[in-house]
């Protein structure tokens, strides 16, 4: 069975590979803190693995895990290069099925947007982690609500869709959220960072007009219940593309990421004071 995700489509697995450079991806927001030797890593809402098979080439040696709640997507990414390297798990975050402290790194990219149930997923990402590893959250704020100029037109149409994605458990502003949920998971020396995602200033180039177009026609499904009609989901998809053809507007969203410790266990009022000297002077 798979898990509910709004952007189900058989062409997903590749759009979500097409739009990332996975190795400079990995480079950047996990090498630091992925810990030497051959770590056990966890990546939860992996999609088809291209975030994981990067990993795998950073770290040859690690031992990897590709988690989603879709196995055909999952599936997707078996034949690229690297794409036997990784175990491929399918199952539902909010219940990931991996013992206490199975991983020294977890990390979850772009999956908490789309997960209702937040603060269990970042729980069981805690959980799974061991005493010391490390949890990494990377997720956006802004993403399709964050327009210049916002005209009412576009506003009449993305208010009703972000309500109506909402009751899905999507929510675009999940990046802000990621402090207090890493917080309320117990997570400590908690670093924040953020980073500009989607910047479209003036005209959008063909490449992002290309993936903005397929996004939009995986997410029309969902738009054409959220407006009640083809004819209106067709009629805001255009708008939105007109939105980043327009020489005069700006878009843009940003990544937040929160990397978090899982603490070592307390020791539980038997904390080991050093020797008091007794001087009879
Ligand atoms: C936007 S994609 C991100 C994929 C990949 N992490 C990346 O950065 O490109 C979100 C993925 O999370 C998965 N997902 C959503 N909700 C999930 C859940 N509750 N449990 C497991 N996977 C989930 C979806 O199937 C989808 O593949």
């Amino acid at each position: 069975m798979n898990v509910p995700y709004l952007m189900e489509d058989s062409r997903e697995a590749g759009r979500l590979a097409a739009k990332v450079d996975a190795d400079a991806w990995v480079r950047e927001y996990l090498a630091q803190v992925m810990p030497p030797g051959t770590p056990h890593v966890l990546d939860v809402g992996a999609g088809p693995g291209h975030i994981a098979q990067a990993v795998h080439r950073a770290r040859p040696g690690a031992r990897i895990v590709a988690f989603d709640g879709n196995p055909d997507r999952l599936a997707a990414g078996s034949a690229g290069p690297g794409g036997a390297a990784l175990v491929r798990h399918c199952g539902d975050a909010r219940h990931l099925p991996f013992d206490d402290g199975t991983f020294d790194i977890v990390y979850s990219r772009l999956m908490l947007q789309y997960v209702a149930e937040r603060d269990r997923a970042v729980a069981e990402m805690a959980r799974v982690t061991r005493p010391g590893g490390t949890v990494v959250l990377f997720d956006l704020d802004g993403q399709l609500v964050w327009h210049d100029p916002l005209t009412p037109e576009l506003r009449a149409v993305l208010d009703p869709v972000v309500a109506a994605l909402g009751a899905t458990g999507f929510d675009p502003h999940t990046g802000r959220g990621l402090y207090r949920l890493a917080r309320t998971a117990g997570l400590t020396d908690l670093t924040v960072r953020v980073d500009p995602y989607h910047l479209i200033a003036g005209a959008v180039n063909p490449v992002e007009r290309e993936q903005w177009h397929l996004k939009l026609d995986i997410a029309r499904p969902a738009i054409t219940r959220a407006l009640g009609s083809p004819g209106a989901a067709d009629t805001a998809i255009q708008l939105c593309l007109d939105h980043l053809d327009n020489e005069e507007t700006l878009t843009y969203s940003v990544a937040f990421t929160v990397t978090g410790r899982k603490q070592l266990p307390q020791t539980g009022g038997s904390v080991v004071s050093p020797p008091r000297h007794q001087h009879s002077e």
